[in-house]
This record gives structure tokens, C-alpha cells and sequence, in this order.
């Protein structure tokens, strides 16, 4: 520790919570030619050791239930300084989720696999972007990675937001 940081300021832990919300879990076997081959497993997998070499705790979440996600959401708040969500159907539904969002006080990266705007109308609206610092979609399993630097790049331009 650099001898002149202060002891009633420590440095939070650099976490990132990364969200999947319903039928994520089944990613590899659903509908492949839209959400790809990887599994759930495998993108949490690289991320950990993605977010490690840049200094970032990667942890992550999946439900199928929209209350358990504002949960983990409520939870989130003040222990970790991004979240990573990919809210799934919900976001084209889900007035909760976004509420939940909105409370945070750090940097938020919606995700998703597809292109949401390539897709049927009803999958163009989202409840979450209005409330998300970024928001990336289509470049399936790759984005993740994307969005961990987005995060970590928002914290080092702006620590406060954390
Ligand atoms: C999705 C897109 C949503 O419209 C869909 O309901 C999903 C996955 C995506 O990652 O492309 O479940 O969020």
C-alpha cells in the first residue's frame, strides 16, 4: 500500500457482476445459429480470467426469475462497481429490472448475444438501455470481453462513478 493512502479509504474490491437473465442457461443447445455454440460455463470461464488481466473480480449470476435478478441487483449495491447484464426476454418486458438498475450508482453495460435490432420488432425496445451507461449487442460471446473493458475503461476515466 502506497504509504500515504489513507486507512479510512480503502480501496473497494474490483468487482463485476455479470448478470444472465431467463433461457441463458441453455445457451449451446438454444438456438444456436442465432446465440452461437458457447456455453454459459465457458463465457463465465474466459471472463474470470479475461477480467483478471485486467485487474477486475469477475462474478456472475443466472435466473430464470425476474424477482431473484432485482434481488441480485439490490445486492449489488455498493459492493460492486459494474454490472454486466444481459436481462434476456426481460428486457423487453421488465419495468423491475430497469427500477433495480436505475438505483445503482456505478457503470452498467447491457449485453446481448444477437442484434436485437436485427430481430423481430418486438425485441427493438428495451426497458434497460434508458438506464444503461453502454449498451452492446451482436457480437455474441465476444461482447462480454467488450464489455469488461468498457467497465474497466469508465472507472479509470471517471473512478467516481464507482
Ligand atoms: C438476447 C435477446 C433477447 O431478445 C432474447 O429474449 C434473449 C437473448 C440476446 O442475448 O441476444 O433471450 O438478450
Amino acid at each position: 500500500m502506497h504509504p500515504y493512502t489513507p486507512k479510512e479509504a480503502p480501496m473497494k474490491p474490483m468487482i463485476i457482476d455479470v448478470i444472465h437473465g431467463p433461457n441463458l442457461n441453455m445457451l449451446g443447445r438454444r438456438e444456436p445459429e442465432i446465440y452461437g455454440s458457447t456455453t454459459l460455463a465457458d463465457i463465465d470461464r474466459d471472463l474470470i480470467t479475461f477480467g483478471a488481466t485486467l485487474g477486475a473480480d469477475i462474478e456472475s449470476f443466472q435466473s430464470n426469475v425476474e424477482g431473484e435478478i432485482v434481488n441480485r441487483l439490490q445486492e449489488a449495491y455498493g459492493r460492486v462497481r459494474g454490472v454486466i447484464i444481459n436481462p434476456a426476454a426481460y428486457t423487453h418486458t421488465s419495468v423491475a429490472i430497469r427500477d433495480a438498475l436505475a438505483m445503482l450508482p456505478c457503470p452498467i453495460i447491457e449485453i446481448h448475444l444477437s442484434n436485437i435490432h436485427k430481430r423481430e420488432p418486438f425485441r427493438h425496445h428495451s426497458y434497460v438501455s434508458g438506464v444503461a451507461d453502454g449498451v452492446i449487442a451482436g457480437f455474441g460471446a465476444r461482447g462480454y470481453r467488450m464489455a469488461v473493458e468498457a467497465i474497466m475503461d469508465m472507472l479509470k476515466n471517471c473512478p467516481k462513478k464507482a
